[in-house]
C-alpha cells in the first residue's frame, strides 16, 4: 500500500515541488476541489462528486478538459496503483498559471489538476460514532458556499477556533440561521423528524447529505424537512449530527456547554449512521446516478 500523488498527467513524489508560484490556486484560492471516499477499494458515490465538480467548474468559469469517464478512470488507476482499500481521493483543479493579476483571461489559462490518494484510519472514523463536541460560531463566508472552492479562509478560522476549544468542529449560524458545519452539513432531529438547511447558496450541497435525504432516511421510513431553523430550534432538538464524506454521520453530543440528547448519540442518528455505513460498504447500485 502506498499513498500517491498525481499532478497534470503524471505521478510525482510526495512533497514534490511541481506547482508554480504563479498558480492561481496558490495565489488566490482560485480552484475547485472534491474529496471522495474509497471504501473496500472502490469510490463511493463518485458520479455525485463528479456532478458537483462539473457544476463548481461551470459556476467558476473554469473550462472542463476531462470527461466523467476520464475522471473515473483516473480514480480507478489511483486506487489500483496505491492498493489502498480504505481511504480518500482528493482532487483539485486550479484555473491555471499566469502572472498575478486578479482578473483572468480564460483563453490564456490551462487548468492544473492535482489528485492524491490517502489512507484513512478506520479506528478514528469509527470513534466518531461515539459522538463529538461542537461549538457555535457565526457563518462569515461569502454568498456562494454552494461552489466547492479551495477558498476556505472562514472555514479554516472557524475550525481552528473549534479545535482550540477541544471541539470537533463548529456549527455555523448566518443571521441567526443554522447553515452547516465548518467542514460538514448539519441535521437536527425533533419529534422523530429530520431537519436540515435547504440546499441553496448558503450551504454546500454535501454528497453525504444527499445520501441521507434520498436513500438512507427514506429506507428507514424517516421523514425529512428541508427548512431553515435557528439557535432555539437547535437547542431544543432531540438529536443533532454532522455529515461529511470522511466521517459519515457524526453524532453531536455537546454544543458549547450544553449536552445534546443527554450527552449520548441519539437513537435516530445511530440508525442513520449504521444504514449509511452499510450503503457505503455495498456501494450504490449501478445506473442509478440520482
Ligand atoms: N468537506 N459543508 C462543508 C463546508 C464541507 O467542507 C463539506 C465537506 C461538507 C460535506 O460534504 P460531503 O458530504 O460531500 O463531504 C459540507 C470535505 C470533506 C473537506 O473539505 O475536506
Amino acid at each position: 500500500m502506498q499513498e500517491l500523488t498525481y499532478f497534470n498527467g503524471e505521478f510525482v513524489e510526495p512533497g514534490a515541488k511541481v506547482i508554480s508560484i504563479d498558480d492561481r490556486g496558490y495565489l488566490f484560492g482560485d480552484s475547485v476541489y472534491e474529496v471522495v471516499r474509497v471504501v473496500k477499494g472502490r469510490c463511493f458515490a463518485l458520479s455525485y462528486h463528479q456532478d458537483r465538480l462539473y457544476r463548481s467548474m461551470r459556476e467558476m468559469d473554469i473550462p472542463v478538459k476531462m470527461t466523467p469517464d476520464d475522471l473515473t478512470e483516473l480514480h480507478e488507476i489511483l486506487i489500483e496503483q496505491s492498493e489502498i482499500k480504505e481511504g480518500y481521493i482528493y482532487l483539485q483543479i486550479s484555473r491555471g498559471v499566469a502572472p498575478r493579476h486578479h482578473a483572468y483571461d480564460r483563453s490564456k489559462l490551462e487548468p492544473q489538476m492535482l489528485m492524491s490518494i490517502r489512507t484513512l484510519d478506520l479506528d478514528e472514523v469509527n470513534k466518531l460514532g461515539e459522538g463529538v463536541k461542537a461549538i457555535a460560531l457565526p457563518d462569515e463566508r461569502w454568498e456562494h458556499v454552494d461552489i466547492k472552492t479551495t477558498n476556505l479562509i472562514p472555514n479554516i478560522l472557524a475550525q481552528t477556533k473549534a479545535e482550540k476549544k477541544f471541539a470537533y468542529t463548529a456549527i455555523l449560524f448566518r443571521d441567526g440561521i443554522c447553515t452547516e458545519g465548518a467542514t460538514s452539513n448539519v441535521f437536527a432531529v425533533k419529534d422523530g423528524i429530520l431537519y436540515t438547511h435547504p440546499a441553496d447558496n448558503h450551504i454546500l450541497k454535501g454528497i453525504t447529505r444527499q445520501m441521507i435525504l434520498t436513500r438512507v432516511a427514506p429506507s428507514l421510513g424517516i421523514t425529512i424537512i428541508e427548512k431553515e431553523f435557528d439557535r432555539t430550534f437547535v437547542d431544543e432538538a432531540d438529536e443533532l449530527f454532522f455529515t461529511d464524506t470522511i466521517g459519515g454521520v457524526i453524532p453531536i453530543t455537546k454544543l458549547d456547554r450544553n449536552p445534546v440528547s443527554g450527552g449520548k448519540p441519539g437513537a435516530i442518528t445511530l440508525r442513520l449512521r449504521e444504514a449509511l455505513e452499510k450503503l457505503m460498504e455495498e456501494g450504490l447500485p449501478l445506473l442509478t446516478r440520482k
